[in-house]
């Protein structure tokens, strides 16, 4: 039931030279000034990174392993998405419905988080996925969600993706900016790659960055259920309740691995790319997997 038709009603307009949805640009003062207590943990990323994967393995922990209460509702009820505005509700509005400690999500560029969180020196966990897959998740995921801009071709997106030109802005620049500020501030810096090769030693670390004890009977069920698979079947983290998503065209949970890229780019982008990502990865000591 699903009521997809393109050209797509969504607009969109920047924030300091980043492109973002025009309903948050138009609160953007609200989202700014947005009031953190020193309690509230963020999930940071940039979108298609690994997020929602992040966001259950850290409900999980909050809840000590408890599946039924993680199930409690869509996990973009239990965590909401800060700057997204909706046609009833805004991010920042659900957030300040919750009780604390909140817990939510961003895809903003580290300079536009609002000052609130560095001032209240909320905990923050960032995850980054190596570029080409995540710009391959991306580009099905704006074929298959009508909230966001049509992607166009695949040739097309590839290029306005190296442009930066996309929502929230240059992956180089996301990814770049978080990673710096680490050194200044309590940001766990997770990769999506590590996650793939080790989940529970992943999970590990997000337990004792959020002092949870790490017995090993609840780790095992959080690395239990937070596979791929799982998370695919349980519709309280698949998205399938979402109308703007349009699974038939490509699923939320796509596929979930290392390398995907390899399908999609041609021999000739993936040497154009190549030389771009030297270039702009030049100043960063930051380092990607992107071999299975
Ligand atoms: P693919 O499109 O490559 O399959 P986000 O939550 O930031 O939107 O990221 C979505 C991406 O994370 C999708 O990538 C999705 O399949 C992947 N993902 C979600 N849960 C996962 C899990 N448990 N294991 C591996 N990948 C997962």
């Amino acid at each position: 039931e699903f009521e997809c038709s393109l050209p797509r009603p969504c607009e969109f307009s920047t924030v300091d030279g980043i492109l973002l949805q025009k309903e948050s640009c138009d609160i953007w003062d609200r989202i700014w000034n947005f009031q953190a207590k020193p309690d509230d943990l963020i999930i940071a990323s940039y979108p298609k990174a690994g997020t929602t994967w992040t966001q259950e393995i850290v409900d999980l922990i909050q809840n000590e392993g408890d599946v039924e209460k993680s199930r409690r509702a869509p996990i973009a009820l239990r965590q909401p998405f800060l700057e997204w505005i909706r046609p009833t509700t805004s991010g920042i509005d659900q957030v300040k419905a919750m009780p604390s400690p909140r817990t939510m999500k961003t895809h903003l560029p580290v300079q536009l988080l609002p000052p609130s969180f560095w001032e209240k020196n909320c905990k923050i966990i960032y995850v980054a996925r190596n570029v080409k897959d995540n710009l391959v998740s991306y580009y099905h995921f704006q074929r298959m969600n009508k909230s966001l801009p049509d992607p166009g071709s695949w040739d097309e997106y590839f290029e306005a993706f190296l442009a930066g030109k996309v929502l929230w802005g240059s992956w180089y620049d996301h990814v770049k900016g978080w990673w710096r500020k680490k050194d200044s501030h309590p940001i766990l810096y997770l990769f999506y790659e590590e996650m793939i090769q080790d989940r529970k030693r992943e999970i590990r670390k997000v337990m004792e960055f959020l002092g949870k004890n790490t017995k090993e009977e609840i780790l095992d069920k959080i690395v239990y259920n937070t596979s791929f698979d799982m998370m695919k079947t349980n519709p309280m983290t698949n998205y399938t309740n979402d109308k703007k998503l349009n699974h038939a065209i490509s699923p939320f949970m796509r596929k979930g691995i290392i390398g995907d890229w390899k399908n999609q780019f041609t021999v000739a982008q993936n040497k154009k790319f190549n030389e771009d990502y030297e270039k702009k990865m030049a100043d960063t000591s930051l380092s990607f997997c992107m071999e299975p």
